[in-house]
């Protein structure tokens, strides 16, 4: 049977005292929705409906903005009548022949794997509950089965006498029905309850009084179903998150200078003995190949990192593609479309935008490289500047293979450097530089004998 997915995601977080729609609170960078968008991508749910409230038009236009090729349905639930009613509004939207999932967006790491064993765990027909055992339930539905253990009902906290509430097995609110059976009887759930609220969970009563039974699947890691109503639960949530994608690396091959110590907003793809020092952050997709090294502190998005290359400590690299046997830092910026071949360094305190470093070429210390593209072995000396923007347009800087330039120059673009050229120190080149020769622009060295230092004039005496 295919399958239909609901996400709740009406709420307003009051608690997290925040201007963002709790949903879209980041975790690991990524919307808090987003991660069970994607958990539902993963099950392939053939259709996704957000019911949605406060803040709508933001969640709607963030979420949209980031799986454009995806279909999702909306659905607005004005006003927040309680879980029963959130699922009501999405009803019409159900499929025929379909089994539909009640998820929520401020439940953020339920897993794929989880899931599936629920889906599996229920059948058509049936009726289903993910339930969690805590050892303080307060605040949550508990979870009644009789002596067979079937799930005869759910008694929210508030309204549940002292016996009940001693039950420790709690509701997480995730649900499994046939569509059919919702679209029947969620139009019979009333608000008869000590918050007034349609209580989705009152189903389960419902599912028992037509005799379809009530399966509780208990989850043993209370983290995937753990719900996020304040900043210290985010806070927990991405430290619980981040240790598990450290975990996936270590498993990859890497090795980790300290698992806590890191932090993974996107995805790294790592080789073997990758070596990675401690507070990396990781945005966006990264291929690191065999035996590469990061330094401390080093932040790296979207970058392509070649097998033994070294990146030293308190690097910024973005958008970069690095290739093998590389030497990067300390305290390099590489921005986007920066491209080194084999071999190549930059040392410290460069910063790179849109170049091509090549093979085995060098810019140890103090330079900005935009708009350049080198050729092989050359050497880029101290304080180079390419002046590749004129305060309206981006020029072209052209290095031959083997070209040495001189510390302290300028070369202002568009210029070429000829292959095998030298430019002498402290030169302003505006023109081409021939191969293979000295192009100097400094004014002569001068001498002058008997030249006095200028005296301190007194003030008093004037
Ligand atoms: C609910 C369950 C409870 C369970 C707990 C787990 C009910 C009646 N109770 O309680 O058994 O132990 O979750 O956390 O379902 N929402 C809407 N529209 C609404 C109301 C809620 O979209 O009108 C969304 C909220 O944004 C939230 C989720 O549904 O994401 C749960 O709502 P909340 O009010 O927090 O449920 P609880 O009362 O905690
Ligand atoms: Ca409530």
């Amino acid at each position: 049977m295919d399958l239909n997915v609901v996400i709740l995601a009406a709420g307003k977080g009051t608690r997290m005292k925040s201007s963002l729609p709790k949903v879209l609170q980041p975790l690991a960078k990524k919307p808090m929705l987003a991660h069970v968008l994607e958990t539902c991508f993963e099950l392939a749910a053939h259709k996704i409906i957000v019911v949605y409230g406060h803040g709508g038009e933001r969640v709607r236009g963030e979420i949209t903005a980031r799986f454009p090729d995806r279909n999702i349905h909306w659905v607005e639930q004005p006003q927040q009548l309680g879980t029963g009613h959130a699922v009501r509004q999405a009803m019409d939207q159900l499929e025929t022949n379909t089994r539909t999932l009640v998820l929520y967006g401020d439940v953020p790491l339920i897993s794929e794997a989880t899931l599936s064993r629920f889906l599996n765990e229920v059948q058509p027909g049936e009726c289903g509950i993910i339930t969690v055992k805590r050892e303080d339930p307060t605040g949550y539905g508990r979870v009644v089965r009789d002596h067979a253990g079937v799930v005869r009902e759910i008694v929210e906290e508030k309204d549940a006498g002292k016996e009940i509430r001693k039950i420790e097995e709690i509701n997480t609110g995730i649900m499994l029905a046939d569509s059919i059976d919702l679209q029947q009887w969620l139009p019979t759930i009333d608000n008869r309850n000590a918050q007034g609220e349609y209580y989705l969970t009152d189903l389960v009563r419902i599912a028992n009084q037509h005799e379809v039974p009530v399966i509780g699947c208990r989850v043993k890691d209370p983290i995937e179903v753990e719900g996020v109503n304040d900043k210290a639960q985010l806070a927990r949530l991405e430290r619980r998150l981040q240790t598990a994608l450290a975990q996936r690396l270590l498993v990859q091959g890497a090795i980790l200078a300290d698992p806590q110590r890191i932090d993974i907003r996107g995805q790294v793809q790592v080789g073997q003995d990758c070596y990675i020092d401690i507070n990396a952050v990781f945005e966006g997709h990264n291929v690191l190949g065999d035996n590469v090294q990061i330094g401390p502190n080093c932040v790296i998005e979207n970058c392509r990192i070649g097998a033994n290359t070294i990146i030293k400590a308190n690097c910024v690299l973005e958008n970069a593609v690095i290739g093998t046997d590389c030497e990067v830092g300390p305290y390099a910026r590489m921005r986007p479309g920066t491209e080194l071949a084999q071999r190549a360094k930059v040392g410290n305190f460069v910063e790179t935008k849109n170049i091509f470093l090549g093979k085995g070429s060098k810019a140890n210390h103090l330079t900005y490289l935009g708009d350049t593209q080198t050729g092989e072995k050359v050497n880029i000396g101290a304080g180079t500047i390419t002046c590749n923007y004129d305060g309206a347009n981006k020029h072209k800087t052209i290095i031959g293979d083997g070209a040495f330039i001189g510390s302290n120059s300028s070369l202002v673009a568009p210029v070429t450097i000829g292959a095998g050229a030298t430019i002498g120190a402290g030169s302003t080149i505006t023109k081409p530089a021939a191969d293979n020769a000295l192009t100097l622009t400094r004014a002569k060295q001068v001498t002058i004998e008997g030249w006095q230092r200028p005296k301190k004039l007194d003030n008093n005496k004037q």
